[in-house]
């Protein structure tokens, strides 16, 4: 049986330009096509979730304009739970601006807007709410008080906490050690272990130290270089997919709302990331954040049969 997920996290809209290269500082190029897109850390690991079979609960806040409006329409056809999403009245929507080159390589900015605004108050419904077979999974693109108060509570309620640090922002030990599972890429395994990652021995030294902190899962999601993991048990280099990259936006979103869905499923580390790997690797050969997620039979059957739900 699927636990519930709660996916606590950013939502933006994401103003996208595709170009053949993205301009040096000071340089005006002229670039290619402009799309539309849903996005947002949060929200892309809500759909990932959602679209690959898991029950969803989204807890974000978006601004009262026509942009949150429609990120609202969108995580409803999804068949995410958005009772939980609030309506900041003075605020925008959050926006991201992209810019994607030919290698799918990105270059984001993003104006926080109503994610600035979450509070507590957001997500203390949470310490009611929470059995110990939920899973919940968070960022850092919103105020870091929210993300310390929530491993705070699902510490003490023994559930399983994603933490993926990206963008970084500093969190303390005393919080880290409480985090079950924990998803930097390479730049904020550096951020978080002073530890340059460019090799397999590198990856280990740093999960290592994470481990260390009293984090029980470590995964460091190193790109077309793949994904190094450690748990107090095992630990392992798994390969990424082979892809042509379109664009790489939202993979590690992919990842992790994959990865939230798979331990939902109560599937052991390994089957848990092979998934996520394949979750991620399908979303880089399609343009857009949530509209290249794919959906649990869009993946390939032996990745399929890892999680039916
Ligand atoms: O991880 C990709 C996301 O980062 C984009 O969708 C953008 O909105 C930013 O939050």
């Amino acid at each position: 049986m699927n636990s519930n997920i709660y996916v606590v996290g950013s939502s933006n809209t994401d103003m996208v330009i595709k170009s053949d290269s993205i301009p040096n500082h000071g340089e005006t190029v002229i670039g290619g096509n402009f799309y539309t897109f849903q996005g947002g850390k949060g929200a892309n690991q809500a759909v990932a979730a959602a679209k690959l079979g898991g029950r969803v609960t989204f807890v974000c806040r978006v601004g009262d304009d026509s942009l949150g409006k429609n990120s609202l329409r969108e995580y409803e056809a999804q068949g995410i739970n958005t009772e939980f999403i609030g309506v900041e009245e003075k605020e925008h929507t959050g926006v991201a601006l992209i810019m994607v080159d030919k290698k799918g390589e990105n270059l984001i900015s993003v104006s926080s807007g109503a994610n600035s605004k979450m509070k507590i108050e957001d997500v203390s419904f949470l310490e009611n709410k929470l059995t110990n077979n939920d899973i919940v999974l968070t960022q850092l693109e919103i105020p870091i008080n929210v993300v310390k108060y929530l491993i705070t509570i699902c510490s003490k309620k023994n559930v399983k906490l994603i933490l993926n640090p990206a963008p970084y922002q500093r969190i303390d030990n005393e919080y880290l050690q409480k985090v079950h599972t924990i998803t930097p890429n390479i730049s904020e395994t550096k951020y978080l272990t002073q530890i340059e990652i460019n090799s397999i021995d590198s990856s280990k030294l740093a999960a290592q130290k994470l481990l260390d902190k009293g984090i029980k899962n470590v995964i460091i999601t190193m790109g077309s270089n793949g994904v190094f993991f450690m748990s107090e048990k095992q630990m392992g280099h798994i390969k990424a997919e082979n892809v042509k990259a379109i664009d790489t936006t939202a993979a590690g979103d992919t990842f992790n709302g994959a990865l939230a869905k798979a331990f939902s499923c109560d599937l052991d580390l390994v089957k848990s990331i092979k998934f996520s790997n394949a979750a991620a690797a399908f979303s880089v050969t399609k343009l857009g954040a949530q509209d290249s997620i794919p959906k649990l039979n869009e993946l390939d059957k032996k990745f399929q049969n890892y999680v039916y739900s």
